[in-house]
């Protein structure tokens, strides 16, 4: 049995059980090529520092490119005795040019090295994605184009509410995923700094230049605290719950698209290239694609879950429980961008049935609120009105502020109480203040700006 990288001082070896218990070889591979990536830059850096010869240097680099080329044509031995990414690349190294292999490892630790290749790894998934989502918004903009005309019965609470284009609709799938987009783009410019130099956890006494390294692996800057560089996982739970929501999004349309295809609705007709049949029913010619989009999401959730989990109760600095960072992270990256293919596809591949569609139109009352907008433009608000109202409102909350107010049951929400309240004090006026709104853009805008305070309160 070979000696382990860290075995010097071991006078046993370690145990089968343990050692197949303790490897990550099985999923860390996948960092292979930013491990090589790393590894190139750091010894660039030491070269430079004067801590290894060029002629070292050369072959190192040699070396791991014949490593690369190996792993690409499956030729590579993946060994779980040489327990993960790291030592495999490093040993088989070693096996390869033997004693200037060993000066790699100079300055450095895989606690900083594998948070080094995962950010990088990160980094680069981030564009895959982002590339993806681009693609379905492409999608549902042609979708859009290609229905230009079309009047669907807009939802709320799952009940006939008005009209809307359904390009209007298909346009707000579109900002959905304009939102994972900037929270992906954020993620990715929190995660680009380089931990290495961080070493174990301390740093390093030797003169290694950090922004060397960092500049040569595209980071915007080393890490500034070694223990936090190599403790941290912000990036990677930041990364999963951007994940998350993009599946939350994928799904509820997804979700809908089901609604759309059942025979009471009917509003559109998946081509049989994305459908899947029954066993037992010859008739049916099911939207699984989609279905499967909502199923999914669920593992995707449970990534994040993992992630929150395992570090919650960690001290800092590195502790081996954040090797279990990696597989819920590739786990959740392959479903998502196989979700958005999906979805891609489905958009590709389904009709809207214009007159099914318009068959709906007439039922439920659509245009009462236009009907009711058109009686309100004849009693428009003046000024008088909204002086009136603004000082109702500010007796209101004075009243609520000193604990006078008033809060009734029977007006179920925040909207409701404070309006009735207002219409108590100042009669007719107040009713105009419900002009074209609804409580559903109220309670938003209320939420948004009541997390805009508290977000101010807590980053003063
Ligand atoms: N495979 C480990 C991980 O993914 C690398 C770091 C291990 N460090 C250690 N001292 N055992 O976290």
């Amino acid at each position: 049995k070979e000696t382990k990288l860290w075995g010097g001082r071991f006078k046993e070896s370690v145990s089968e059980t343990v050692e197949r218990f303790t490897e990550s070889i099985s999923f860390d591979k996948e960092l292979y090529r930013q491990d090589i990536m790393g590894s190139k830059a750091h010894a660039n850096m030491l070269a430079k520092q004067g801590l290894m010869d060029n002629i070292d240097r050369d072959k190192i680099f040699e070396g791991l490119s014949e490593i690369e080329r190996l792993i690409e044509s499956g030729e590579f031995q993946w060994r779980a005795d040489r327990e993960d990414v790291h030592m495999n690349i490093e040993a088989t190294l070693t096996d390869m040019i033997g004693e200037p292999a060993k000066k790699l490892h100079t300055a450095r630790s895989r606690n900083d090295q594998v948070q080094a290749d995962f950010r990088l790894w990160c980094r680069d998934t981030i564009d895959r994605i982002v590339t993806c989502i681009i693609h379905l918004q492409v999608s549902l903009v042609t979708l859009a184009l290609k229905n230009e005309d079309v009047i669907i019965p807009g939802i709320t609470h799952m009940q006939r509410a008005q009209p809307v284009l359904l390009r209007h609709h298909l346009l707000g799938y579109i900002e959905q995923l304009e939102h994972d987009i900037g929270r992906l783009v954020d993620c990715r410019d929190r995660l680009n700094f380089c931990p290495l130099g961080a070493c174990a956890l301390a740093g390093t006494g030797l003169p290694i230049d950090r922004f060397m390294t960092a500049e040569e692996l595209g980071f915007s800057a080393p890490m500034r605290n070694s223990i936090d560089a190599v403790s941290d996982r912000d990036f990677v739970m930041e990364f999963l719950s951007a994940n998350y929501t993009i599946a939350e999004h994928l799904s509820r349309f997804g979700e809908e698209w089901v609604l759309w295809a059942s025979e009471e609705f009917g509003f559109i007709t998946p081509t049989d290239c994305i459908s899947t049949g029954s066993s037992i029913m010859p008739q049916k010619e099911n939207p699984d694609p989609m279905e499967l989009v909502g199923g999914k999401s669920a593992r995707v959730i449970g990534g994040l879950v993992t992630l929150l989990t395992m570090c919650k109760g960690l001290p800092l600095s590195y502790n081996r429980d954040l090797q279990e960072d990696k597989e819920p992270v590739f786990d959740s990256i392959n479903i998502i961008l196989k979700m958005l293919e999906a979805s891609i596809k489905f958009a590709h591949n389904i009709s809207f049935n214009k007159e099914r569609i318009y068959k709906a139109l007439p039922a439920g009352h659509l245009d009462a609120t236009t009907l009711a907008d058109y009686l309100v433009k004849k009693g428009q608000m003046d000024n008088s009105d909204r002086d009136k109202i603004l000082e109702g409102l500010g007796e209101i909350e004075r009243l609520i502020e000193s604990g006078e107010f008033k809060w009734r049951v029977g007006r179920d929400v925040v909207h409701i109480k404070i309006k009735a309240a207002v219409t108590e004090m100042i009669g007719e006026p107040a009713k105009k203040l419900h002009t074209a709104r609804s409580r559903n853009d109220q309670v938003q805008i209320d939420f948004l700006l009541w997390c805009r305070d508290a977000i101010d309160g807590i980053v003063p």
